[in-house]
């Protein structure tokens, strides 16, 4: 009998579990709720093909384009060419996709040359997530554990008897909220799903989790991370003070809405002649400019001259919110700013999810297996979820299960307290977020990436002092991650001496012919 070790509950954690419960026992662990998490908030949808007029050769297409060049080919192909099986297990699941008659209801997004995102409403993302959780909880053999936070993989390095020339994981220590003590889950597989890391940022349409903990707990153990420079802004989040990340769909623009500055004019066609729809990288560096170039805050996303009772029907989540700030997107603009929004890159997987270490693999967000290049497609985010669990679960039935007889040290830690921590800990937090917004965003110079650097490495030294010196918290495990993610993102940026897909250096504004190589740190 296999055991698995899943830490993550999005779209990736949830799938992985349901496909790995069909050859043996699961433990799923959530950081906080089950509940939380950026695949709920998932508005889009899931691009996969499924109409007559479409094919895969051209979701192909469209991926690798908007990829910039970086893209894995074969990865690309095997995750689009089983999109509608996975659009199948979805349905399996209990997912209801909206429906046109008999036929799906398409919608279309950014960069996409066909209709091809599947969606529940503005809502796909809870939809999903809600129709597997329903599922993951009626398996016996899926055991949820919520509260606990991975603080670090458990690998042979951590233990002497063990050593080798690889590194081998067995599973990770854990700080259970509620008790207040570390724990070790072990498994003969542990599959990371801990999603992205937008909250290195100051604006973000990320939920307050998405702090990199699988990224940078898999970079401590020892794995190889990847094309970190690619942090995709998200060209339209609400610009509201009391708002500050909520997104609004680009199937809002895939359905005729258009960007306009404050005198109502679409600025975007001056960038891209596919305006409003251009890939996002374009789309968001045109809106940081133009925000530049006017000194306004903000934005507007136009789309009252669309049919009001459509509108209504398809967007309600995002009409209502709107409606509750006091903007009513049918009849007035809608502000907006760009956002992070999600991150390229990751821990180096191959297709299957394999790490750079043994038993331990990578899925969704928190992989970089070379789906999405240096710019991601629309919607193909939650197929990479399921793809990548589907794949990954296959992929273990070929790896012989191991005895697990290990005797795996105790965490040890103080409970030392000070009273002042906490406050240290969200200034130092505030600071990273904003340096990383001024210093590491839309656009960077080498300058401005060197002052990150070596801010980064200042707190990081602070940080561990922190860290090891006072009792465990949630704030100084994901302090500690977004610190290390951080870091990562500006070596990375660093590294790339060129522009490409959303990495864009003004010291090197053009793409290099001979630069189409991901950055491996
Ligand atoms: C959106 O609805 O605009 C988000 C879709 C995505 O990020 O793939």
């Amino acid at each position: 009998m296999r055991d698995y070790l899943v830490v993550g509950t999005g779209l990736a954690g949830l799938s992985a579990a349901l496909y790995a419960a069909q050859h043996g026992n699961v433990t799923l662990v959530s950081k906080y709720s089950v509940t939380e998490g950026n695949s709920s908030r998932a508005q889009g949808g899931i691009a996969v093909v499924s109409s007559s007029s479409d094919s895969i050769e051209t979701h192909i297409q469209d991926t690798l384009n908007a990829g910039a060049g970086l893209c894995h080919i074969p990865t690309v192909e095997n995750f689009i060419a089983q999109g509608p099986e996975r659009a199948q297990d979805l349905s399996n699941w209990g997912v209801q996709f909206d429906k046109s008659g008999n036929e799906n209801d398409l919608t279309r997004e950014a960069a996409h040359s066909e209709r091809r995102i599947l969606h529940v409403k503005d809502q796909t993302g809870k939809a999903i997530h809600s129709a597997l959780l329903e599922q993951v909880r009626l398996k016996s053999n899926i055991k949820l554990e919520n509260h606990l936070f991975l603080i670090d993989l458990i690998t042979n390095r951590r233990i002497k008897s063990y050593d080798s020339e690889f590194i081998e994981c067995y599973g990770g220590y854990f700080y259970n909220q509620k008790t207040k003590e570390v724990i070790s889950l072990l498994a003969q597989h542990t599959l990371l799903a801990t999603g992205g890391a937008g909250r290195t940022y100051l604006y973000t349409s990320n939920w307050p989790g998405a702090t990199g903990d699988g990224i940078a707990a898999a970079y401590r153990a020892g794995a190889s991370v990847a094309n970190m420079e690619f942090t995709q802004f998200h060209p339209t989040c609400l610009y509201h003070r009391d708002e500050r990340n909520f997104l609004i769909s680009e199937a809002l623009r895939g359905e005729g809405g258009i960007l306009v500055n404050s005198n109502g004019k679409d600025f975007t066609k001056e960038f891209h002649s596919a305006g409003s729809l251009a890939p996002r990288d374009v789309v968001a560096r045109a809106i940081d400019s133009e925000i530049k170039r006017t000194g306004e805050k903000c934005v507007y996303l136009d789309v009252t001259h669309l049919n009001k009772e459509k509108l209504i029907h398809h967007f309600p989540e995002i009409y209502k919110k709107c409606k509750s700030l006091g903007i009513d997107l049918t009849s007035q603009p809608i502000p907006v700013v760009p956002a992070a929004h999600y991150i390229c890159g990751g821990i180096l997987t191959n297709a299957n999810g394999q790490s750079g270490i043994q038993r331990l693999y990578a899925i969704g967000e928190t992989a970089c297996n070379g789906f999405h290049g240096a710019n991601r497609l629309a919607s193909n985010s939650l197929l990479e979820c399921l793809a990548s669990a589907s794949n990954a679960i296959k992929d273990t039935l070929n790896t012989p299960p191991s005895t697990l007889d290990l005797r795996v040290p105790k965490w040890e830690y103080t409970n030392s307290q000070n009273e002042d921590e906490l406050a240290v800990i969200h200034h130092i937090w505030d600071e990273i977020r904003t340096l990383m917004w001024n210093y590491v965003g839309i656009i960077r110079t080498n300058k401005r990436l060197q002052r990150a650097k070596s801010r980064l490495e200042n707190i990081q030294s602070e940080i561990s002092e922190y860290y090891w010196d006072f009792q465990l918290s949630p704030e100084i495990l994901e302090l500690r991650n977004i610190a290390q993610v951080a870091d990562l993102i500006v070596t990375s940026s660093l590294t790339r001496k060129e522009s490409r897909g959303t990495h864009f250096n003004l010291d090197y504004p053009e793409k290099a012919q001979s630069n189409s190589k991901p950055t491996v740190v």
